[in-house]
């Protein structure tokens, strides 16, 4: 028996093999997944992923910005595997510049992927979780939407977007049998730490634990709020960050 036996699950950002989508998508399958659905956007490893884990992963090449775009894909995956239980809104970018380095546009653009992408997934999702009566939502937040100090302007100011819209769509969707959480991890090794492993070392030491976490102990929290294990966790964001925010 496998922790997700059956269910059908959307990844965001799930086309990066070395990314925490990438994580999600083996863990989800290994647990017993019925489907996994990859989003990402062209040049991803999406469809390398999906080859991998075999007829039950499903990549469609689809940027989570476009909202035109969100019911072909709803569509595409209802067809597949027939119903959603899961929506893991994981895809976003990073920007490492201070306020006063921060033009218009770059905030739009962070902003844009970071919190309208999670709208939009969480959008055209949830009415197929609210006639099903049941779902999980799981987004990704960041100890950079927990905290100010350190953090850069426009990165921060959508996590903690995305940390104020988990609790709002929680409160909102609980009757209707819809969860939704966040994971809030610290410093995780993935593509994302630009400057590889000299960059993560030099991280390792802003964190109190003394080293940075993988992309599959980040999957295994969001595995558990995928699952019926976690039924009763409903609007939490949980911080997976080494107690960088402690
Ligand atoms: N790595 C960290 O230290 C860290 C820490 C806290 C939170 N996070 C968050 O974790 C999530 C996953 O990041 P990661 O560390 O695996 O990085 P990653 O760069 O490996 O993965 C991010 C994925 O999102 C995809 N993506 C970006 N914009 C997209 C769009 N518009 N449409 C579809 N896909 C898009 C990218 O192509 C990529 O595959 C992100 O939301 C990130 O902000 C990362």
């Amino acid at each position: 028996m496998g922790q997700l036996d059956g269910k059908v699950a959307i990844i965001t950002g799930g086309g990066s093999s070395l990314g925490q989508g990438g994580a999600e998508a083996r863990l989800f399958a290994e647990q017993g997944a019925a489907g996994i659905v990859l989003i990402d956007l062209p040049g991803s490893q999406g469809a390398q992923i999906a080859a991998e884990i075999g007829d039950r992963a499903l990549y469609i090449e689809h940027d989570v910005r476009d909202d035109a775009a969100w019911p072909a894909v709803i569509a595409q995956v209802l067809e597949r595997f027939g119903r959603i239980d899961v929506l893991v809104n994981n895809a976003g970018v990073w920007f490492d510049e201070p306020l006063v380095d921060t033009t218009p546009a770059d905030y739009r653009a962070v902003v844009e992927t970071n919190q309208v992408g999670v709208f939009l997934g969480t959008y055209f999702v949830a009415p197929v979780m609210i006639a099903a009566g049941k779902g999980s939502i799981i987004n990704t937040c960041s100890s950079a939407g927990m905290i100010g100090r350190g953090q850069p302007h426009a990165y921060a100011a959508s996590k903690w977007a995305v940390r104020g819209m988990t609790i709002a769509a929680a409160a909102e969707l609980a009757s209707k049998g819809v969860r939704v959480n966040a994971v809030s991890p610290g410093v995780v090794d993935t593509p994302m730490i630009a400057g590889g492993a000299p960059e993560v070392e030099r991280l390792s030491h802003f964190v109190p634990q003394g080293r940075v976490a993988q992309p599959q102990e980040v999957a295994a929290l969001v595995a558990f709020l995928a699952s019926d294990a976690s039924d009763y966790i409903n609007g939490a964001v949980i911080p997976i960050d080494g107690a960088i925010t402690a």
